[in-house]
């Protein structure tokens, strides 16, 4: 095991993009920011200084940060922010994890900008569980935006402003040459006929969930959320803002340029799209000049396509890599995703929107919720989030009315140590023109089971696959229907759980739970690094 150091500077650089030129905060001035390498078991420290006008964060997204809640960095969930001119050493052990991940800024929008990739290596000497491939590419997608990206997120939150969309979205910061000025934007991979290739794919935009595919080849997907997967081969992946996949490509085309893209997934489309990315999969020797060929990617509202691939995922589940499924449930959850419009008087019209888990809307402390758990600091949070609704009602049937009395709080989910939870996410009529990436901190999950229409706890956990589910971090809820994960509650802390709409989790749809320390020493929070931001 080895230790690696980075530094990262958050501060303001010039970037331009589809001919509009802006000032935006990046690390060490790249957009994306710098790939984090280490390998599995390594001891990781990144010096985070914060050159910006934002206090912010950086969370680390995938990583378990086992007892260690300090390094897991979203603000005022498990630290303050960093506030300018300060900086604060995010200092992690990488356990039991190897794959893909990624970094973001975790406070307002500021991960609109601020983000890059992590990829964790086998130990030493331990190859992949599937053909080694010649090279590897790391392709982050994302959004650009021409406005300034907190001014976006003020709109957002005022009702009946609906939210300017991202003008692109990008590949590795690249929309590619079919938007204006976007010639010398324009990522290229190049590649040798014959040869196998890893990609290594983020979703680091901000709303969109995307589908990516590549003009005449098939991917193998091998990996997602850094667990790797029973391997299948498809035509385009779907991925969500939050999740990562690695698929095994071979350039075995007639040599050419290819696309790559990356195009939104909505079940019910709001705007025409015209925000593709492409890059290209250049063969060696073939000059520029030749023009690439688009791929055949699901129409944007394909949610058949959605649900399809998303029961192909599958954990590897073999001896090395089992699938250690919990198959006995200590408590179970029930949390409905609503959308309510609550008063507010520094709001453009007086009123916003909010959005809810159990009709209770997260609202933000002003100290962070693991400090005040760990120190003892009283009326920060109430660890009462419900387990339930409060009033049963037809969750996907029922009028727009039924779950509009939104309540404000900072409710948090008390859970005992070691217990094993069973969640089920269920999404109602309302807000629901697009599925929600829920991404739970601290942990990975298995996702035994999903479906269409009201979850029925008599006759759905029959259906549950406790065999060889997907295991991950971020998993989406389908529009009108819901997701049961399962997890063991071992890691204890202040975890952070949302979804990963930045405009949703901006309204409100968020909680957290408070893991309780087992007993003995071993299971206890690790006491916090002395340079731990204050608020
Ligand atoms: Cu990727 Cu709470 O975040």
């Amino acid at each position: 095991a080895a230790l690696k150091k980075y530094q990262f500077d958050v501060k303001v650089s010039n970037v331009s993009r589809l001919c509009h030129a802006k000032q935006m905060l990046t690390v060490n001035g790249g957009f994306p920011g710098p790939t984090i390498y280490a390998r599995e078991g390594d001891r990781v420290q990144i010096n985070v200084t914060n050159y910006a006008q934002y206090n912010l964060s950086i969370h680390w997204h995938g990583l378990k940060q086992h007892r260690n809640g300090w390094a897991d960095g979203p603000a005022y969930i498990t630290q303050c922010p960093i506030q300018t001119g300060n900086s604060y050493v995010y200092d992690f052990n990488v356990t039991g994890q190897r794959g893909t991940l990624w970094w973001h800024a975790h406070i307002l929008w500021l991960r609109a900008t601020v983000y890059g990739a992590i990829v964790i290596l086998p130990e030493q000497g331990t190859p992949f569980p599937f053909p080694q491939p010649d090279r590897e590419e790391v392709l982050v997608l994302g959004e650009w935006w021409n406005a300034d990206v907190e001014q976006v997120e003020k709109q957002g939150n005022a009702l009946g402003i609906p939210p300017n969309m991202s003008d692109a979205h990008t590949i590795n910061g690249k929309p590619g040459p079919l938007f204006p000025c976007s010639e010398k934007h324009t990522f290229a991979m190049e590649v040798e006929k014959g040869k196998t290739y890893l990609l290594r794919i983020v979703n680091a935009a901000l709303n969109d969930e995307l589908f990516f595919a590549l003009a005449n080849h098939t991917f193998t997907v091998v990996e997602i959320d850094a667990v790797y997967t029973k391997p299948f081969t498809t035509e385009a992946i779907l991925i969500a803002p939050g999740q990562t996949t690695n698929v095994l490509v071979r350039a075995n085309q007639v040599p050419g340029r290819y696309f790559m893209a990356a195009r939104a997934f909505m079940d019910a489309p709001i705007s025409v799209d015209n925000k593709t990315a492409t890059a290209i999969f250049q063969y060696k020797g073939i000059p520029e000049t030749v023009l690439p060929k688009l791929p055949t990617l699901p129409a944007q509202n394909d949610s058949d396509f959605a649900l399809s691939y998303g029961s192909k995922l599958k954990s590897l589940n073999t001896p090395k890599y089992p699938a250690n499924v919990p198959l006995n449930v200590d408590r179970h959850l029930l949390f409905t995703v609503g959308l309510g419009i609550n008063p507010c008087p520094t709001c453009i019209n007086g009123t916003r929107l909010t959005a809810s888990l159990n009709n209770i809307s997260f609202t933000m402390p002003h100290t962070a919720l693991l400090q005040s758990h760990y120190f003892n600091i009283k009326g920060v949070y109430t660890p009462d989030f419900p387990d339930k609704p409060p009033t049963p009602f037809n969750f996907t049937g029922a009028p727009l009315t039924a779950n509009l009395r939104t309540n404000l709080g900072t409710r948090i989910s008390k859970i005992a140590f070691n217990s094993t939870i069973e969640l089920v996410i269920q999404d109602t009529n309302l807000l629901s023109v697009e599925s929600h990436p829920f991404h739970l901190h601290g942990y990975n999950f298995f996702v035994v089971g999903t479906g269409l229409g009201n979850f029925d706890p008599k006759k759905d956990p029959a259906k549950y696959n406790l065999i060889d589910p997907i295991e991950r971090n971020t998993v989406g809820v389908p529009t009108g229907g819901w997701t049961a994960i399962r997890f063991i509650a071992d890691n204890p802390g202040v975890w952070f759980f949302h979804c990963h709409l930045e405009l949703h989790t901006g309204w409100g749809l968020k909680t957290a739970f408070l893991v309780e320390d087992g007993p003995g020493s071993d299971h206890n929070i690790l006491p916090p690094p002395k340079d731990l931001p204050r608020c």
